[in-house]
This record gives C-alpha cells, structure tokens and sequence, in this order.
C-alpha cells in the first residue's frame, strides 16, 4: 500500500470512489470539477494498492486553517489502518500545526479518526430538504452578482479570502451567485446550483446572525421550490425551516481543533470547502 500525491491522472479513479462512497445528498452527478479543483488549490493524497487507487484524501487552506474536504475508502479497503494513513499523510508539513477543521461522517471509523488528530466534534451539521414556498414571505430583495464581488463583502464580514471558491462555484453548471439586500446593504451573499433533482444552495454568508432566518428565507424562494441546504444545528434558521416542514436527509458532526475558527450563526458551509 502506498500513499502518493494525487495528480490529474488519478481524478478518473477518485471520481468512480466518490461515486459509490459519496454521492451528493441532493442527488446531482458527483461533480469532477470539485475534485480537480481540490487537486489545484488543496492538498491531495491517494492511496494506492497494486497500482489502483483505493482511497484519497484532501485538505484545503481557509484563512489560516486547514479543512478537511475529504477521506474516503473504498469499501474493500477499510478497516485496515488505511484512512489513518491517510489522515497523517495530507496536513502539508509547514502548516502541521494550524488550527484545523472538517465535517466528520457518522461512519464509525471516520470521528476516532478525526479526534485522534486533534478535532473534537461541536454542533451537528444537517442537510436540509424542503420547499421554499413553505417557507416565511421575506420583504428582502435578491439579486445575482459577480463571484468577486461576494468574495468581497464576505472578506469584509468573515475576514476569509474566498476568491479562488467563488471561481469554482462560478463555473458549476446551473450556478448562480446572490445577494440579499435591504434597501441599500448588502445582508448576505450565497451560490445555489441547479441540478436534475433540485436546487442546492451552496454556500450562504450573512453578515449578522440575526438576519439568517429572513435572509435564507428570501434565498431559498429565490432559488426555486424543492431547495437542499447544509445548516449548522445552532443556527437561528433551523427553527423556521423545521416548522416549514423541511426534513432532515442526512447529517455530520462539525468537529475542529479549537472554538471559533468558523462562524455557525453567520455561515451556511459548503461542506467540502467551508
Ligand atoms: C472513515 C474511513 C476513511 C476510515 O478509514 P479506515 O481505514 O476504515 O479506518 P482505520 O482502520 O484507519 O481506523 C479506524 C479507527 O477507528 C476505530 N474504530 C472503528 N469503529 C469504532 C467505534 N465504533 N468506536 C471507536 N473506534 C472505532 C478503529 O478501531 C480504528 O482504530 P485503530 O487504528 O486504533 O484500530 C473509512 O472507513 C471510510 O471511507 N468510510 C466510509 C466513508 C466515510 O464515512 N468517510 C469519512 C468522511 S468524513
């Protein structure tokens, strides 16, 4: 077994692995582009047996930490010592002890994995499907606006340089970037991706906690009907989008070295790159 950096030639392999191990939970194609940008912007193992590819794993800078977007097995090779291996293999030696992140699977193998390296878990984050018409009328108005200038005002709230992620999220088929404004401010900006299945908003910043519930009210209308969206337990959204009827399909434990290095009441996730 042998535990390698990732390079383009492997995404084929990682794309298959992710297709059988990872499906997105709102039911769209998994989504090469991710994987290749992970390759480009994040550090990126694979483990190899046989000179097939079994397993990867990538870790991505976010302001000064490093979050964990994947670990993933095949099956046949779990259970042997090999996502371990992994885990240890893709922190980037100058930056071993960073604050670190993740969004860990109830797989029972994943959280030992991720505590053992310093991640304790904090809040559950849950993957929420329902219909935005269900949902409270919001006077705020939603409009799209260039990746850049959300990186933008997200740099100003959360002090994150998430350029390069609004790129990414730019090119996704069926993507669109918003804003939700009062009058002249700016509350919150966000992505939200069509696919066959439904409308997944993405990502979702807001620039005060207690705007969330009208600002996500007025996005998911925005986005279409049937809308997936990840939520941190804590937030003050989730109450409104359980009494809307929205279900919870599926759920990770947010699991981080130290309190703080992410915000749940202002931020929505994008599981795989925060
Ligand atoms: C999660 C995953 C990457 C772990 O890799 P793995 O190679 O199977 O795990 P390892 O063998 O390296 O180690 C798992 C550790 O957890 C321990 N463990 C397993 N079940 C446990 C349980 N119920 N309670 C406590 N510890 C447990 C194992 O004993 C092992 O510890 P050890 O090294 O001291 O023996 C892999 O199983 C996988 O791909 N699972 C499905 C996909 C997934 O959920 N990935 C996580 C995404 S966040």
């Amino acid at each position: 077994m042998q535990i390698r950096t990732a390079v383009a030639d492997d995404l084929d392999a990682i794309v298959d692995i992710a297709s059988m191990v990872d499906p997105p939970a709102d039911d769209a194609e998994v989504d090469a582009s991710y994987y290749r940008y992970l390759l480009e912007h994040g550090h990126f193992v694979v483990a190899e047996a046989s000179d097939i590819v079994v397993g990867y794993a990538a870790v991505v800078d976010v302001d000064a930490t490093l979050h964990v977007s994947d670990l993933f097995l095949h099956q046949d090779a779990r259970g042997q010592g090999i996502g371990r291996r992994l885990l240890d293999a893709v922190w980037h030696t100058n930056s071993a002890s960073a604050p670190r992140q993740t969004f860990s699977s109830l797989h029972s193998a994943a959280l030992p994995l991720y505590v053992r390296a310093g991640m304790v878990p904090m809040w559950p984050l849950l993957y929420l499907n329902g219909s935005s018409g269900a949902l409270p009328a919001s006077p705020l108005e939603v409009r799209t606006i260039a990746g850049e200038a959300a990186a933008a005002l997200e740099a100003e709230w959360l002090t994150w340089d998430r350029d390069a992620d609004y790129g990414y999220w730019a090119k996704r088929p069926g993507a669109r970037i918003f804003a939700v404004r009062d009058g002249g401010s700016t509350l919150a900006v966000g992505v939200t991706v069509r696919n066959r299945a439904m409308h997944t908003l993405s990502r979702f910043a807001c620039v005060d906690g207690s705007v969330m519930p009208e600002a996500a009210s007025a996005a998911a209308r925005w986005c279409g009907d049937d809308v997936m969206v990840a939520v941190p337990g804590t937030n003050r959204a989730v109450p409104m989008l359980m009494e809307a009827g929205w279900r919870v399909v599926e759920h990770r434990l947010y699991c981080a070295s130290e309190p703080g290095l992410m915000d749940p009441e202002r931020l929505l996730p994008h599981p795989g790159l925060l």
